[in-house]
């Protein structure tokens, strides 16, 4: 077996607002730490884990065990920051795995940026592919956070690339796709599951009817790809689970600090979303039994789990993440919180205003719900919920 990491690991992002790079510094700095336990064959270095400079990473990275990569990221001496590619045996067979990151980066908007000096991956591939082949690798991988035409791009100009692996800075994963003989797969970064990728060699036996597989063959290799998802019921590590609470009372810590005194520039927090108590004069029965609901609870189940400035959840249980447009500040996080009707309904400065005179958005649909209402979150088996009821009867 082999365990990788395309990408994009430690950030979210290629810049920090500046209150929340204390947050955004603990948090990559737990993921790293975490790391230790997991035994990675190879990590790539994508162009968000440079958002805090390459002279923190470096720093950073130089007490981790972790095997990062980087073909092309070269300091201004024409020297390689990290290695290029590594080469692995697993089962016998010998596997070269190349890490590139996405040269889209913009260099100038990084702390110590000028220090960097980022290649174009296509030549380092070409270069390196070959290479890797001809010290025996007999399977070509590539962990990139390139993405779309840019990695058909990679598959079609460097030849040999038995199969790429990105991370996909959309939260998003997408099926694979075969361009020419390679396999390529996205996996998103949220951090919500596993991908799992098996290799079988193709045998004459079986499933020449394609009967009990799904998987594809490429290159006489049979390639099934499976997402495991990473359910909140799964036991916690017994050392990163503690690791992570620990982490997050001080990422609680730090993001409080910052919020003092912090005020919102483009937010539509107050001026096209008004929050619940303002819908409760007009709509007092829909609001007494929203109030009954976990959904006006749901900030505070995070405050129990020292959660509420954590931004990879704050999205769902608060109506911040709507009110800001998907970045959010921090200033608006207690006055925002809780699932409320305007998570369901969309804003309603204008129907207030109107005393209801103008309409709000159409009614909320079944997808509405599943915004948040994931399967890792609601179950495998979809969304359950009854629709009515959830928000009481007419009033
Ligand atoms: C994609 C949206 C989403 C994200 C992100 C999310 N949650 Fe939730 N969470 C939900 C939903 C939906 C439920 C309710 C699940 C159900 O019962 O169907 C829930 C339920 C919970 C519960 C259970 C509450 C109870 O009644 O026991 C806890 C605790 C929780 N979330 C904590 C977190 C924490 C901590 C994070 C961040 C690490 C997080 N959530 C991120 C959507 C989300
Ligand atoms: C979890 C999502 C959700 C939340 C939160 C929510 N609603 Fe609703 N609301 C719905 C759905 C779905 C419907 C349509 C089905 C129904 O009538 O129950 C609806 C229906 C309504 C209707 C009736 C519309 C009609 O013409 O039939 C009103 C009024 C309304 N909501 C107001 C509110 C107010 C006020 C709040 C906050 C106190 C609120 N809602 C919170 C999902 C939500
Ligand atoms: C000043 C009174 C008033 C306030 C405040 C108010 N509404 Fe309404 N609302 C109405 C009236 C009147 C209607 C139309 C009659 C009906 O369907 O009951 C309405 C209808 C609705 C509907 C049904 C769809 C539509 O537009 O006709 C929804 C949903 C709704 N309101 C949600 C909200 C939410 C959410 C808030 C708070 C952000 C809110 N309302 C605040 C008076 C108000
Ligand atoms: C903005 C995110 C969000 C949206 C949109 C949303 N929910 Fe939820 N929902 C949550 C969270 C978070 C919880 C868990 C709250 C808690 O346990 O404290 C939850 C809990 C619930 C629960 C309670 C589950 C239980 O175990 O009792 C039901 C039922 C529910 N949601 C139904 C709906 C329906 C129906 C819709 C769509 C009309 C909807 N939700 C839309 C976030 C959301």
């Amino acid at each position: 077996m082999l365990a990788v990491n395309a990408g994009n690991m430690l950030f979210k992002r290629e810049t920090h607002k500046s209150d929340k790079v204390k947050a955004a510094q603990l948090t990559a700095e737990l993921i790293i730490a975490a790391n230790e336990y997991i035994e990675y064959d190879a990590l790539n270095i994508g162009a968000y884990d440079l958002s805090l400079g390459i002279d923190y990473l470096i720093d950073k990275l130089s007490k981790s065990k972790a095997p990062f990569l980087s073909a092309n990221l070269y300091n201004r001496h024409g020297q390689r920051l990290f290695p290029p590619t590594v080469l692995t045996e697993v089962g016998g067979y010998k596997v070269g795995i190349l890490g590139l990151t996405d040269s889209k980066l913009k260099v100038d908007k990084i702390p110590s940026g000028h220090k960097l000096v980022v290649a174009d991956p296509i030549k380092e591939a070409q270069q390196l592919v070959p290479q890797l082949i001809e010290e025996g690798a007999r399977l070509i991988v590539v962990l990139t956070d390139l993405k779309g035409g840019a990695l058909r791009k990679l598959v079609r100009k460097a030849p040999g690339i038995d199969i790429v692996i990105s991370s996909d800075k959309r939260n998003n994963r997408s099926l694979p796709l075969v361009v020419d003989d390679s396999y390529i797969i996205h996996l998103d970064r949220g951090g919500r599951g596993v991908g799992q990728l098996d290799i079988d060699p193709v045998t004459d036996t079986a499933d020449e009817e394609g009967s009990s597989t799904r998987g594809r063959v490429v290159n006489d290799r049979l390639l099934r790809n499976n997402y495991v998802q990473l359910r909140l019921d799964i036991p916690d590590h017994p050392i990163v689970g503690p690791m992570v609470l620990g982490a997050k009372v001080h990422i609680s810590a730090a993001q409080l600090e910052k919020m003092n005194g912090a005020h919102v520039d483009e937010s539509d927090c107050g001026k096209e979303f008004v929050g619940s108590d303002s819908c409760r004069s007009c709509h007092e029965e829909r609001f007494a039994n929203w109030k009954k609901t976990k959904h006006a609870q749901a900030f505070q189940v995070l405050v129990k789990k020292n959660s509420q400035y954590d931004e990879s959840c704050i999205i769902c249980h608060s109506l911040a993440f709507e009110c800001d447009n998907g970045n959010i500040s921090l200033a608006n996080v207690e006055k925002f919180n809780n699932v409320q009707c305007e998570s369901c309904h969309g804003p309603g400065d204008l129907h207030v205003l109107s005393k209801g005179e103008q309409s709000m958005k159409p009614l909320p649909t079944k997808k509405t719900c599943l915004k948040c209402h994931t399967p890792e979150r609601s179950g495998e088996d979809g969304f359950e919920y009854h629709m009515s009821g959830i928000c009481g009867n007419r009033s």
